[in-house]
C-alpha cells in the first residue's frame, strides 16, 4: 500500500512510502568501505551507478550483467529495509563493499556515513535540464504525486516543493561537504562532454587503476544508447509496478540542453532571475548548453 504524495521529513518532502518508519534511515549503520552515490533525483544516478559497478568489476561484462541496476546499487531510502515489501531484503545483508545510492540532502543523510567517512560520489546536473527530466519522471513514477502541467510543475520545482526539496540547497550543501568529507563532486554535463575523463576520475577516487581498454569498455557500455537498450539498466522490464515507462521512458533523452524544448522565453527569464538570487555567493557554475565534442 502506498500513497502518491510527499511527506515532510524535517521540512524536506520525501516520497510517502520512503518516509514511513524514518528511524530505519536515521539509525542506518554505514560501513567505512561503503561507496555512496548521492544525487538530487534525475542528475544521472543510474548512469553513475552503472559506471561505479563496472569500475569495481574492472569492466568484466559477465559480472556487470549479473543483475538489475536497482539490485546492484540499492537505494538507501527503499532498502533500509525495504519499505514496500517488508522482509524481502535489507542492506545489512549485502556484503561489502556495498554501493548505495541515495537522493538525501546533506541534512538527512544518516550520521553514521559521516562518522565512518564512507566515500561519496556526488553527481550534479544543471537546474534547467534537471527540472525537465524530473517533470517527465513525476509523470511516470506512480510513487510520486502527479506533476500537473509543465508550468505548474516549474513553480513547484523552483519553490522546492518536489521530492527531496530544493535543488539549490541540495547542490550547495553537498558542495560544502567536499571540504570535510571524502566527496567526489561530478557534473553530468562534464560526463557528457568527456565520459572517459570523468570515469577515470571516479576510478582514481575509488583507488582503482584501470587500463585504457577497460576504461574504453566502460565508456561504451555506459553510453546512453547502450544503457537504453540494456534491460538491466533501462527499467523497461522493471518488476516494480511504480515506473510506467509507457507514459515516459526512464531512459528518456540523455542530453544537455533539452530545457530549451520546454521553457518558454518568459519562464526562462523568471527562472534566471530567481536562480541569480538563490545561487548568489555559490561557487558552483553549471553549464546549460550541449558541449558534446
Ligand atoms: P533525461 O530525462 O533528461 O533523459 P537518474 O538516473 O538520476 O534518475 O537520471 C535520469 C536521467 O539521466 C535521464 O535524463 C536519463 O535519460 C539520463 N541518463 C541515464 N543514463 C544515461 C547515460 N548513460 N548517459 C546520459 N544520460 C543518461
Amino acid at each position: 500500500y502506498y500513497r502518491r504524495e510527499w511527506q515532510l521529513i524535517r521540512g524536506v518532502p520525501i516520497v510517502w512510502a520512503f518516509a514511513q518508519n524514518w528511524e530505519r534511515i536515521d539509525n542506518f549503520q554505514a560501513r567505512c568501505d561503503d561507496i555512496v552515490i548521492a544525487t538530487y533525483p534525475k542528475a544521472g544516478t543510474t548512469w553513475m551507478s552503472e559506471i561505479v559497478d563496472m569500475i569495481l568489476h574492472a569492466g568484466n561484462d559477465e559480472q556487470c550483467g549479473r543483475d538489475f541496476i536497482y539490485n546492484k546499487v540499492p537505494m538507501l531510502e527503499f532498502w533500509a529495509p525495504n519499505v514496500l515489501a517488508p522482509g524481502t531484503k535489507t542492506l545489512e545483508e549485502t556484503p561489502s563493499p556495498r554501493v548505495i545510492k541515495t537522493h538525501l540532502p546533506v541534512s538527512l543523510l544518516p550520521k553514521s556515513f559521516w562518522e565512518k567517512k564512507s566515500k561519496v560520489v556526488y553527481v550534479a546536473r544543471n537546474a534547467k535540464d534537471l527540472a525537465v527530466s524530473y517533470y517527465h519522471f513525476d509523470r511516470m513514477n506512480q510513487l510520486h504525486p502527479e506533476p500537473g502541467t509543465w508550468a505548474e510543475y516549474l513553480e513547484k520545482y523552483v519553490a522546492g516543493k518536489v521530492g527531496y526539496g530544493s535543488w539549490y540547497d541540495h547542490v550547495n550543501s553537498w558542495w560544502e561537504k567536499t571540504k570535510d568529507h571524502p566527496v567526489l563532486y561530478i557534473f553530468y554535463e562534464d560526463m557528457k562532454e568527456d565520459p572517459k575523463r570523468e570515469i577515470r576520475k571516479v576510478a582514481q577516487f575509488l583507488g582503482k587503476d584501470l587500463g585504457e581498454n577497460v576504461l574504453e569498455n566502460i565508456v561504451n557500455k555506459t553510453s546512453f544508447e547502450v544503457m537504453k537498450d540494456n534491460p538491466r539498466t533501462n527499467y523497461v522490464t522493471n518488476t516494480a509496478p511504480f515506473f510506467q515507462t509507457d507514459i515516459s521512458p526512464f531512459m528518456r533523452k540523455g542530453v544537455a540542453g533539452d530545457w530549451k524544448n520546454h521553457f518558454t522565453v518568459a519562464q526562462n527569464e523568471r527562472f534566471d532571475e530567481d536562480y541569480g538570487r538563490k545561487m548568489a555567493g555559490s561557487p558552483l557554475c553549471f553549464r546549460t548548453e550541449d558541449h558534446q565534442p
